[in-house]
């Protein structure tokens, strides 16, 4: 298996395109990528984040404690997507075998009402829930990281951000990926924030950015924890910013703002047990549907990314992202049919019209038209601490550097989460997905998420935590790693490697890694019927994984497609 990624890996460094470049300096170090270790383990999207929140657990905190640190560690040094000004998802599981998830997705403002981004004739104005003060949610990291703390934590608050606030004040290094994003988002931060910031300054691979701002606020957030930031300076600072910016947040709406804990979607697969979120993220109903619906076939005869196993996974995704559109959004206030939809008898009848020989048509499952695909937004991390604490955390501001808002004084973007509702039925977001009634806007409402932090369990152990920004491609490449591991043996870091494909139901094609699969198998599934798109995502999903091997140690997969590292000892 390791020579098939490496021969990936090298036909994607003849390509010429600026993407494919990365992905060839990604392959001189894939291999440095892969780690394994004896006690703990942190895997996200930032070497720095994943050093500090190893630190912490070396310190004595558990996973909890070093789920803080790495979310806030994110913010500072990855600020296309770690934040303070988002929301996101935590799943765990204790080494006790206790399960369950934290909910600290942004909401709708009180002020927000389900027509908000339609003009007079019903036309959806596509940029106001992307751009400017109106695309902002109510942010939930802050609450999320206060919760996860008071209910598990170990060490003392000030003990846990104090590398984050050193690393702050001395900057952190750019990358070259780093480089790219911020040359190509510099016009977007000087338009949307009317004047220059501290991240659209032409900062060059090596450069130091050091965010003062951002380490003053963390130390207030220690001094007056959660209140600072829902009911005190940090919390007016926000909202008088979003008021010169067209925004309809107010006080009100920070001190209403609440976390959830909710029931995980467990879902028996073969012998594996998945543990996800459930809504208001799709994720873990959509990966537990797929799941169910392909059970029944011989995915090892079909074999890794062939013909049939590429039809029935595109099958099987059509079919759940139909349900997901009508279906789901924040259950706090919409009914979703979970057993349902996740009932064998019901995803068997589901699967009834697919066939080997012929694509199904998505207007055979249902309706809608869709535009083209943002990428690489959110980010994901997973820790084992030593003693077996596990904690899957997806985190976000929806778009890359969310609304691209940034709020000087206090060092850091805020959201565009408010694009993840559907502005109208059948209109598509960002991502290309639909939704109806059930994800439409109201006042304090949480919009419908694609995001899929999961654990796995073999034998009622823990065996593997995995998760994936991409929005709309987050589901399918946490399934795809899942199967890679447990149907194709590949070790951690090669499940991650490995190269994607994802079908959304809406717009009606399979979109694959360019470069990734070879014509003959694309021009076969054309044949079928299989709309094929390599075009539109030069990369899908960055996974970043933890298995846990027979012996006990712990694997890392550190996604190739970006900055991701794994630390651990
Ligand atoms: N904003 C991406 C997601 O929640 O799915």
């Amino acid at each position: 298996m390791r020579i098939y990624i490496l021969l990936f890996l090298t036909v994607l460094s003849f390509s010429c395109d600026d993407s494919s470049k990365k992905a060839t300096l990604q392959t001189q170090t894939e291999s440095s990528k892969a780690l394994t270790t004896a006690d703990a383990m942190v895997v996200s999207a930032r070497a720095e984040a994943s050093e500090i929140g190893v630190s912490i657990m070396k310190k004595g905190g558990n996973a909890f404690d070093a789920m803080v640190a790495t979310e806030m560690a994110l913010a500072v040094t990855y600020p296309f997507a770690g934040n303070l000004g988002g929301g996101g998802f935590m799943v765990y599981r204790e080494t006790n075998g206790n399960t369950g998830t934290l909910d600290f997705r942004e909401k709708a403002p009180l002020a927000a009402t389900k027509k908000m981004y339609q003009n007079e004739n019903g036309e959806v104005d596509k940029r106001a829930s992307r751009y400017g003060g109106l695309a902002v949610g109510v942010p939930g990291t802050v609450a999320g990281i206060f919760a996860v703390h008071q209910k598990f934590g170990s060490l003392p608050m000030d003990t846990i951000l104090k590398p984050v606030i050193d690393l702050a004040r001395k900057g952190f290094i750019v990358t070259e990926n780093q480089q790219t994003r911020l040359e190509k988002y510099r016009d977007e931060f000087l338009q949307q924030n009317k004047d220059s910031i501290l991240f659209s300054y032409p900062h060059q691979t090596g450069d130091t950015i050091k965010n003062k701002a951002l380490a003053a606020t963390l130390e207030r957030i220690i001094k007056n924890g959660r209140d600072e930031f829902y009911n005190g300076r940090t919390g007016d600072k926000l909202i008088r910013f979003l008021e010169n910016n067209g925004g309809i947040m107010t006080k009100e709406d920070l001190k209403n703002y609440e976390v959830r804990w909710r029931d995980p979607i467990e879902v028996q697969y073969k012998d594996l047990k998945i543990i996800s979120m459930p809504p208001p993220s799709s994720g873990g109903i959509v990966l537990g549907q797929i799941l169910k619906m392909i059970e029944p076939y011989p995915l090892v005869e079909y074999g890794h990314n062939k013909l049939a196993y590429i039809q029935l996974l595109t099958e099987a995704e059509r079919r759940a992202y139909a349900d997901r559109s009508f279906y789901l959004g924040d259950p706090d206030f919409v009914e979703i049919p979970t057993d349902s939809l996740l009932s064998d008898r019901y995803l068997k009848k589901r699967m009834k019209n697919f066939n080997l020989n012929k694509a199904t048509s998505s207007s055979e499952i249902n309706y809608g038209k869709i535009s083209g695909f943002e990428s690489m937004e959110t980010t994901h991390y997973s820790i084992v601490d030593s003693l077996g604490n596990a904690v899957s955390v997806t985190t976000t501001l929806n778009g890359a550097y969310g609304s691209k808002m940034y709020i000087e004084e206090l060092g850091f973007f805020l959201n565009n989460e408010m694009n993840d509702f559907s502005a109208k039925p059948g209109v598509p977001n960002m991502f290309g997905l639909i939704g109806a009634e059930a994800n439409s806007i109201a006042p304090e409402k949480r919009m419908l998420s694609s995001m899929t932090p999961t654990i796995v369990e073999k034998d009622n152990e823990l065996f593997m935590v995995v998760g994936s920004p991409g929005g709309s491609t987050i589901i399918t490449s946490v399934l795809q790693t899942i199967l890679n591991v447990h149907s194709f043996e590949m070790s951690m870091q090669e499940a991650v490697d490995a190269p994607r494909f994802h079908h959304q139901w809406l717009p009606d094609e399979v979109l694959f890694e360019p470069n990734a699969f070879d014509q003959e198998l694309l021009d076969s599934l054309q044949q079928r019927g299989y709309n094929v798109n390599q075009k539109d995502s030069q990369i899908i999903g960055k996974v970043n994984a933890i298995k846990v091997l027979p012996n006990g140690m712990l694997e890392g997969g550190a996604d190739r497609r970006g900055d991701e590292a794994a630390r651990g000892y």
